[in-house]
């Protein structure tokens, strides 16, 4: 229940969207905000004074005059104090509910327009994952559905399309594919590219099948590297839909749920890959599946052309080299990362809050 002091993750994100003047207090210590924090938000360590309830926590915080303020913490308890020492300070303060476990749901949009088609961008700026609605005449595809199924039918009813296709870039390892629930809420076929891994119903589409909706085509194009089955997407002429592949400035990891001598081949895969996707249209947008950095709520695509990806990754012509530096930058493995491949693996999405599972950053890329 929310309390009088408290602003819910959906509140607090539409207010953000719609660009309304807030101050964000975020009272975490700072190991825990270098982890995500929300953009445009001001730090005070104040984490210990006020789990103590040290009156004078906040004391030395300045904080714009008459600009309501919304402190947070991690799971949204020790912000109520912060709020409440805010709110006997004569500020209209707010604790955000659930803290920033709770925050990992929020997401925001971005948009791109060609003559034929619109891509929406939903980015879950509280934990990175980057999915897409993209409409053309009265039909609408989705890929790598990250959010609450009901986000993306919302939006498509308010734009007056039908989603008739939902598909995956591959099997996800840092958060629940909503795929399969998505196609099934909106009557529409779900898609896998080949492999051998996802235990339900699902159509699979192979190198070079392309589906079509109103003026538009999508085409997979099979990339394997990141995971055995991964595949792009490509737009008509103007977007390619690089999953967990290609990054603005980074490549995909190999290594997950691999044994090192499954990481180096993929790594070498890895490598042909995008061997193939340069050699592609250089003013195709990459638009990747997910941000290493929380996301604004500026409206500004997440994205770059693949000319200036192939420039800023600098692809060396020799295999070996490349899965030598690759496997040398591994980052840290995200957290849960079995359980949220198994589930995804059955596709299924636990009842319940999903943030306990898919806490922490994405961490899919290699840069
Ligand atoms: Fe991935």
């Amino acid at each position: 229940m929310i309390m009088p002091r408290e602003i819910e993750v959906e509140a607090l994100r539409a207010r953000l969207e719609r660009g309304e003047n807030l101050t964000i207090l975020d009272v975490r210590p700072a190991s825990e905000r270098e982890e995500w924090f929300i953009p445009g938000s001001v730090h005070h360590d104040a984490y210990h004074a006020l789990a103590a309830k040290q009156d004078a926590a906040l004391a030395d915080v300045r904080l714009p005059a008459g600009v309501p303020v919304v402190t947070v913490c991690g799971a949204g308890k020790t912000s109520v104090v912060a709020a409440d020492q805010l709110a006997e300070r004569g500020f209209e303060a707010y604790s955000l509910a659930g803290g920033m476990k709770a925050w990992s749901l929020a997401w925001n949009t971005a948009e791109a327009v060609t003559r034929q088609a619109s891509l929406i961008q939903f980015r879950r700026t509280g934990k990175g994952c980057l999915s897409y609605l993209i409409g053309s005449g009265a039909e609408a595809v989705v890929v790598d559905p990250s959010l609450d199924p009901e986000v993306y039918l919302t939006l498509a009813a308010e734009r007056g399309w039908t989603i008739r296709h939902v598909l995956d870039t591959h099997v996800h390892a840092d958060h629940l594919s909503r795929g399969r629930h998505l196609a099934k809420r909106a009557g529409a076929s779900f898609w896998l590219p080949e492999q051998d891994r996802a235990r339900y119903q699902h159509r699979v589409l192979r190198d070079n099948d392309e589906i079509r909706f109103g003026a538009s085509t999508l085409r997979a194009i099979q990339t394997p590297g990141h995971t055995m089955e991964s595949v792009c997407y490509q737009v008509d002429d103007a977007w390619l839909l690089t999953g967990d592949t290609l990054f603005p400035a980074a490549v995909g990891r190999p290594d997950l749920e691999a044994s090192p001598e499954e990481a180096r081949a993929r790594a070498l895969l890895l490598h042909q890959s995008l061997r193939r996707l340069f050699a592609m249209d250089a003013g195709l947008l990459v638009l990747p599946n997910h941000s290493s950095r929380p996301i604004a709520f500026d409206r500004r695509l997440i994205a770059t052309t693949l000319g200036d990806a192939r420039h800023a990754i600098q692809l060396p012509a020799d295999a070996e080299a490349f899965a030598d530096s690759v496997l040398r930058r591994i980052p840290p493995t995200p957290p849960n990362h079995h359980t949220i491949v198994a589930l995804n693996e059955v596709g299924v999405v636990p009842t319940g809050d999903p943030t306990d599972l898919e806490a922490g950053a994405n961490r899919c890329a290699v840069g």
